[in-house]
Parts: C-alpha cells; structure tokens; sequence
C-alpha cells in the first residue's frame, strides 16, 4: 500500500557536470512505475537537475531549507524558491546537520511545518548514536525525536511526511543495521505514529531506512514489513547501484 521510495543524497558531492552526468543516467534507467525515486544534489545545481530530470521518473529533493518563504536570511535557501525549480522533497533534520550546525529538534519541527505549508513534502531524519544504542536508549531517543519534529502537525499533512531512521553509527562506516534491529525500529515507530494520529495515517507514512544501504543488502532491509525504502548516501553516487537499489523496492 505504500509505494516504496529509494532516494539518494548524495551531499556535498559532485561538480555540476558530474551531477548532471548522473542524473541523466539515473533519469534512463529508473523504473516507470512501483518505486518513487528521488535524488538530493547540492543546492547549486538543483536548478539545472530539476531541467534536466523533468520529464524522467525521477524526483527532486534538497538537502536542506529555510523555513521562511523569503527574507533577510543571508547563505540560505527558501521552500517556494525550491518548488520553483522542480523540487518537491526536502530533507530536514540530517544526523550530520544536527552535528555540524546545530540542527535542533525545535528547528526541524518548525522546517517540517512550513515545508508542508509550502507544498513541499518533508524527508525527516533522526537516529541513535552508538553511545545510546548500548545504553538501551534507542526506542526513546526516536520516539522523542520523531514526536519533536511532528508536533503540530495534523494527520491530514501527517500523510506527505517521509521519516527516515538513520542510527548515526551506520552513517558512512558500512555498518548496517541488520534488517531486524532496523525493522525493531520502524515497528516500534509505526506505532507511536498510530498513537499520535490514528491506524490509517501511521500505515500511510513512509519510513525509510538509511546508513550503508548498499545492493548486498537493500533485498532484505526492503523486505521488512515497516521499512519502505532507503535513504542511501555512497551507493547513491553511482548511477548502477542507484538503480539497482530501484530495481530491488520495485
Ligand atoms: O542520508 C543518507 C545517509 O546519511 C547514509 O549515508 O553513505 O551510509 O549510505 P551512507
């Protein structure tokens, strides 16, 4: 019932010819139909990205975004100005955000809500560090995350939200979770999003994995039954695992 998604940030990677390079790949090769494939390119070439994947079954999405329409916010990027260049995901609340530039939980839920009053849908991300992991603070370290950055949110809007679980020690280190504490995971949050909203909104809301997806083992992440896709960074970079990625969630 929910359409999975591969989506692929590929961070501050990439010159424009590159980014244009692998777009047009991805844009020729990505399945038509049974998965939703988004790629987030650095904000300097999204403009010639939204061009070129305009017609492809490809999707936009930025890495980050002001919460403000427009105004004196020097160096940032606002919503309207995304969606005028074919951008119609945002990725909020990055691990790497919250640790390098002071991501706060208040902030990515005040981005969450105006990137949904600005008809851009939001890619939510949160996860444990190693240290909470061992300490058994998983589960409540992603419930309050996941409540922060909802709160406000009604379940109408609710619905065009994509979560994204991504334990900060599977970041880049090529340690995956395995398909069972991850899929321990996303249980577990499916139903704190029944609690908060109601049974069809929390069956509704996609929940992606992300940290070291590769094609190895994407099979049997998928597989789960509350995971719906991968929020995938390396294996993004490369137009054949990208859409091998593709090919497996179909
Ligand atoms: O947002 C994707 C991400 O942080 C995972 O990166 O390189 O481990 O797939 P990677």
């Amino acid at each position: 019932m929910r359409t999975p998604i591969v989506a692929g940030n590929w961070k501050m990677n990439l010159g424009r010819r590159e980014a244009l390079e692998l777009g047009r790949a991805i844009a020729e090769g990505a399945p038509t139909q049974g998965v939703t494939a988004i790629v987030a390119p650095v904000a300097l070439h999204l403009a010639a990205l939204g061009e070129a994947l305009a017609s492809a079954p490809v999707l936009l999405a930025s890495q980050n975004a002001h919460w403000a329409e427009s105004g004196a916010y020097t160096g940032e990027l606002a919503g309207p100005m995304l969606r005028e260049v074919g951008v119609r995901y945002v990725i909020l609340g990055h691990s790497e955000r919250r640790q390098y530039f002071g991501e706060s939980d208040e902030g990515v839920n005040r981005k969450t809500r105006a990137m949904l009053a600005q008809g851009l849908r939001p890619i939510v991300c949160f996860g444990e560090s190693l240290e909470e992991r061992e300490a058994g603070q998983t589960q409540a370290k992603v419930e309050f995350q996941v409540r922060a950055a909802l709160a406000g949110v009604g379940a109408e809007d609710a619905k065009d939200v994509v979560l994204a679980y991504e334990p900060i020690w599977a970041i880049g280190t090529g340690k995956t979770a395995s398909p069972e504490q991850a899929q321990e995971v996303h249980g577990f949050l499916r139903g704190v999003l029944e609690d908060l909203y109601d049974r069809a909104t929390a069956q509704a809301m996609p929940i992606l994995y992300g940290g070291s997806v590769k094609p190895s083992n994407f099979a049997e992440l998928i597989g789960q039954p509350d995971i719906d896709g991968g929020l995938v960074g390396g294996a993004s970079l490369k137009a054949e695992s990208f859409l091998e990625l593709c090919r497996i969630a179909v």
